[in-house]
């Protein structure tokens, strides 16, 4: 028999080769060293721009959002002021440092801080102080809330807590930005949200959604049969690139599978979905689906993507819509994880159906994903293993591994994107 190509369609490693990342064995330090864990945290987590969000959190002008920065002990206020504009602030107080808000979001174009009541606008001004007179010459133009830069792409709210920032988010996204430019966001108010705190590095939790060779051991009975098939028993990806520190991957998908015809509520679910892995209807999805970043190589023998924005952030595509997952590190062996799912919501009760079992599978197959992470940092633990062995559906922890310890490495930040 045959070799099967490494990249579906190509030649065996050629997406690694052409990617130009090495082909070597991959070090397990930065999955376990607590050096190198502080280290990741200064030199990329405080570098680099972090996406917190997206701009339909916040609909109208005295909107706001609290986002955590965890890996920085950062709590972020984020806002929409009477101009529209979208700005982050440190959560603190200038008195004595308090945090000003402690809701997950809300309504109101004023911050009193809970402690002597100083009083913020939702532009960062300080309003108000009580009993000011008591205080000494006390200049109020220069205690409003600490910024952090922010800078909004194609709806995604971007923060970085460099003051200020080596670069801008242009210059940090590079040719991710390009790929993605015009992409239709469907559903984009409108999220399901999915988080958990989880026993492991964070990139062992990212990592495991970034490649699909772990699709017949961990999937076999939910997306085993979508996912793989007899003739790419592995799922081994249709391409994969990176686009500097990011990239994108782009999986297969089983074209011949159906829905068993014994699977009834099944099948009344998904008569009108573009396909069993989707929660939206065919004719909502054309202006997606026409986009070249979904599907780019525009095969019959699709899934989904999988877009990397660096450093912690997967922006995933398929016939349906997009979602996100976001791999906040907490210590070096405990992270949370969070994914947003985005469908519009349902205008009858079949479509009501239908996302309630889209999601119900989505997390079915999250859950398999996750039971393995654990397991699989206490492995990494053990410091029996020196070194991962990775083959070409694995391109992407190789990337992103190799761009962390780059920027880890790297004196500035124009060095890691050199
Ligand atoms: S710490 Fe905020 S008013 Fe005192
Ligand atoms: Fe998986």
């Amino acid at each position: 028999m045959n070799e099967i190509p490494s990249s579906f369609t190509g030649q065996r490693g050629s997406l690694t080769q052409n990617a130009g990342i090495g082909q070597g064995p991959v070090p397990l330090y930065p999955y376990r060293s607590q050096a190198f864990f502080e280290l990741e945290r200064d030199r990329v987590f405080r570098r680099a721009w972090l996406m917190i969000g997206r701009v339909e959190e916040l609909p109208e002008a005295g909107c706001f959002i609290v986002r955590q920065i965890d890996p920085c002990a950062v709590s972020a206020l984020i806002t929409r002021d009477k101009d529209g504009k979208v700005q982050a602030f440190y959560n603190s107080c200038s008195h004595r440092g308090s945090k000003i808000i402690d809701v997950a979001e809300g309504r109101q174009t004023r911050f009193a801080c809970p402690y002597h009541g100083w009083t913020y606008a939702n532009d960062g001004r300080l309003a108000n102080i009580p009993d000011e007179r008591n205080f000494f010459d006390i200049d109020k133009a220069t205690c409003g809330l600490k910024q952090i830069a922010t800078e909004v792409w194609d709806g995604w709210i971007f923060v970085n807590l460099s003051s200020p920032p080596e670069v801008t988010l242009a210059e940090f996204l590079g040719p991710f930005r390009d790929h993605l430019a015009g992409y239709v966001y469907l559903g984009a108010d409108t999220p399901v949200i999915f988080s958990a705190t989880l026993n492991a590095n964070w990139k062992v939790v990212s990592d495991a959604f970034i490649e699909t060779y772990h699709i017949p051991f961990i999937h076999p009975k939910t997306i085993g049969p979508t996912f793989a098939s007899d003739e790419n028993p592995f799922g081994r990806f249709l391409t994969a690139k990176t686009l500097g520190p990011h990239g994108y991957a782009s999986m297969y998908g089983n074209s011949g599978y159906a829905t068993h015809p014994d699977h009834h509520v099944e099948r009344i679910a998904y008569k009108a979905a573009a396909s069993v892995i989707s929660a939206a209807a065919t004719n909502e999805t054309e202006a997606f689906l026409c986009h070249p970043a979904v599907n780019p190589t525009a095969s019959a023998s699709w899934s989904m993507d999988d877009n990397l924005l660096f450093p912690h952030v997967q922006i995933g595509n398929g016939p349906g819509g997009f979602w996100t997952h976001h791999f906040w590190p907490l210590t070096v062996n405990t992270c949370r994880y969070e994914s947003r799912f985005y469908m519009r919501p349902a205008t009858n009760m079949r479509e009501r159906f239908q996302h309630e079992l889209y999601v119900g599978r989505v997390i079915e197959v999250i859950l398999e994903d996750l039971k393995n992470v654990s397991t699989t940092q206490e492995g990494i633990d053990t410091g029996g293993q020196e070194f991962m062995q990775l083959q070409d559906s694995e391109i992407c922890i190789r990337h992103n591994v190799s761009q962390i310890i780059r920027w880890a490495e790297a004196a500035t930040v124009k060095e890691a994107l050199s």
